[in-house]
């Protein structure tokens, strides 16, 4: 026999009743993102790899152990998107962005891929919302995108807690760099292999680290927080100030490292209790160096992205299980019937109702019951006549024309929908 198909490793299929709740939580993001003025941005999927080499960082576990990477029939190497906003910045060069009214603000969701190890919330191939806002600095958008974000995750019902810190610029970080390093390589033997290996390249990541040797060192580190020159340190209090403003809870948090290299003052990152291991559901922040970085003007730019299995995850209320109305069901109570039964399933689809009918030869009886699973509250019988029944009272109609179809078919509706 065949050896069994089955999907990669850390991927999945949606079947339609996930598929819905995806459904409504697209429609939200784009409902809440669009209404601030994020417009529709899509990119391809892979890219050449320098892209993420150069925009994400060499150092980061994302470029060094997590990319797929391929090589096409010309021997271009290219890899699968792992995050999107470099391909971003990329797109706003290519397009000439600089040149419309800035910022100039996108939004995306889409498929990501990371070669990591799958576990309940983390897979190779899992999907992102984001967004995303170029060529403005003003502390505003980085207070607008995390109000964003929370008002996305709280309407879907995740209840989560945001930590938030800024990174400075490049020199501060530099400067910052050097100490931290001097301060790791002080106590070298204390340190987990892998940040010991990663001394020089990336100091930052040992804050990240769970091991009890590091974060013992980590405990009287230097802070970056406590070194950000006067330009940045009262960006970090604007960005601050607005999100007091508004009421929007926030923990401090100046060990907050993210794992991608391109970020540049504020950071931040919503995890949720309720997710275990993997409790980032979203996280972001300021980029102002990236473009330049990958050959455009100097352009600021900020934004986040959220996971989507982990938000359909950590909704633990049920927000996005959605209310669905009742189907029509249409009955073919004798074979001569089927076309007429064809029409009227046409008709009242394209009058607006939600309507199934019977496709896989069931008997009569059996087509009620069917009626009955898929949760129908009419079903429309179409024999030598056409009947409607109501599947609550259990009356049955006849209809004299299409028109009586629609009408008994809308009956009580009404009555529903005025509920208190
Ligand atoms: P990130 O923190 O790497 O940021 O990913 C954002 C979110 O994607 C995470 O919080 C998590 O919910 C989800 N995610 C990441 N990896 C996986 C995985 N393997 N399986 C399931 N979900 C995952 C970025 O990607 C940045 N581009 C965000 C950004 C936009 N910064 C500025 N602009």
């Amino acid at each position: 026999m065949a050896a069994k198909l089955q999907a990669p490793r850390g991927t999945f299929d949606v079947l339609p009743r996930a598929g819905k709740r995806r459904e409504l939580l697209r429609e939200e993001a784009d409902d809440i993102l669009g209404r601030a003025g994020y417009g529709p941005f899509e990119s391809p999927v892979f890219e050449d790899t320098e892209l993420f080499a150069r925009g994400v960082g060499q150092s980061t576990d994302i470029v060094q152990k997590e990319m797929f990477s391929f090589e096409d029939k010309a021997g271009r190497s290219l890899t699968l998107r792992p995050e999107g906003t470099a391909g971003a910045c990329r797109s706003y060069i290519e397009n000439g962005m600089h040149k419309l009214a800035q910022p100039v603000k996108l939004r995306y969701w889409g498929p990501f891929f990371r070669h990591e190890a799958p576990q309940a919330g983390r897979y190779r191939q899992f999907n992102q919302v984001g967004a995303e806002a170029l060529g403005s600095d003003d502390p505003s958008l980085d207070a607008e995108l995390i109000v964003l974000l929370a008002e996305l995750l709280e309407s879907c019902g995740v209840i989560s807690r945001l930590r938030l810190s800024s990174l400075g610029n490049s020199e501060t970080r530099a400067t910052y760099g050097e100490e931290l390093r001097a301060h790791l390589l002080a106590r070298e033997g204390e340190l987990s292999d892998e940040i010991r290996a990663r001394i020089d390249a990336n100091p930052l990541r040992a804050f990240d680290s769970d091991h009890e040797g590091t974060r013992a060192v980590m405990a009287d580190a230097p802070l970056l927080t406590d070194q950000l020159d006067a330009v940045d340190a009262q960006h970090f209090a604007d960005v601050r100030a607005l999100l007091d403003e508004v009421g929007q809870p926030y923990e401090l948090d100046p060990t907050l490292v993210r794992g991608l290299d391109y970020y540049t003052r504020t950071v931040f990152e919503f995890d949720s209790p309720s997710l275990g291991a993997q409790s980032g559901v979203g996280g972001g922040g300021r980029y102002d160096g990236l473009v330049e970085q990958l050959g455009g003007p100097p352009t600021p730019g900020v934004g986040w992205a959220a996971g989507i299995e982990r938000i359909l995850l950590a909704d633990t209320e049920g927000e996005l299980d959605g209310l669905e109305l009742a189907p029509v069901f249409i009955a073919i109570a004798k074979p001569e019937a089927a076309r007429m039964a064809f029409t009227v399933a046409r008709e009242l689809r394209r009058a607006g109702e939600s309507v199934q009918m019977e496709q896989a030869g069931r008997s009569f009886k059996g087509q009620l019951k069917q009626a009955n699973r898929i949760g129908a509250d009419k079903v429309v019988i179409v024999g030598d006549e056409v009947e409607v029944k109501d599947m609550e009272s259990g009356d049955q109609t006849v209809a004299g024309d299409f028109g009586e179809v629609l009408a008994l078919v809308h009956a009580n509706e009404n009555l529903d929908l005025e509920g208190p």
